[in-house]
């Protein structure tokens, strides 16, 4: 099973990404992520056998349950990896409580044996839009001739993001597929 932890964006949140993704993101080499499939992944776990999903819905339904609604503002559309042939575009993320909640659900995975810390550092991101190959038995991306324009200033404003998910993904012909195992709501205001 292929599977990830991510923060969940309320509709109001995705619904304005989508609007401005439909204006934007329309580059033909585009594919827009649907604003069902719009998060914040915290941890991609990858392939996981099926005997270590019951332990990993009890490490981020722990998690969840000490942690309190993260504030994100989302910023400009970026490419990456940055250059000619970007791979996807995404929304930078401004949130240290989500780097927060990261932290200690990558912490918790590793201590219980159950994934791997990365190297490299949390970039949080939404991601909008995923590049097409080339094509012609070629497996590069195409070059984008139109780069997207950043969202309206409302989406900077701070929105809370009130959910922590446990997803399946299951890739289809027509994209991903994502799946909850595991969900929890995060309190708005606080919980010590
Ligand atoms: P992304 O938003 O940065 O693209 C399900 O595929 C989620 O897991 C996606 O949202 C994606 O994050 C992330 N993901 C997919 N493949 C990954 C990989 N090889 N390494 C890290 N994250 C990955």
């Amino acid at each position: 099973m292929r599977l990830f932890v991510a923060l969940d964006l309320p509709d109001a949140a995705r619904a304005a990404i989508e609007e401005w993704g439909r204006r934007e993101l329309r580059d033909p080499a585009l594919r827009r992520v649907p604003a069902e499939n719009l998060h914040v992944t915290l941890v991609f776990l990858g392939a996981v056998a099926e005997g270590d999903v019951g332990r990993l819905e009890g490490v981020v339904e722990e998690v969840g349950a000490s942690s309190s609604a993260a504030p994100i503002a989302l910023g400009a559309v970026v490419p990456r990896p940055a250059g000619r042939r970007p791979r996807l575009f995404a929304l930078e993320a401004d949130s240290p409580a989500s780097v927060g909640i990261q932290a200690r659900l990558a912490a918790r995975l590793a201590a219980a044996g159950l994934h791997e810390p990365e190297e490299r550092p949390f970039w949080p991101h939404v991601t909008v839009a995923r590049v097409r190959a080339e094509g012609g038995g070629r497996r590069r991306p195409a070059p984008i001739e139109r780069h997207p324009g950043d969202p309206p200033a409302a989406l900077g404003r701070p929105f809370e993001a009130v959910r922590l998910t446990l997803y399946r993904s299951q890739l289809q012909s027509r994209g991903a597929r994502y799946i909850p195992l595991a969900q929890v709501e995060l309190p708005r205001g606080g919980r010590q």
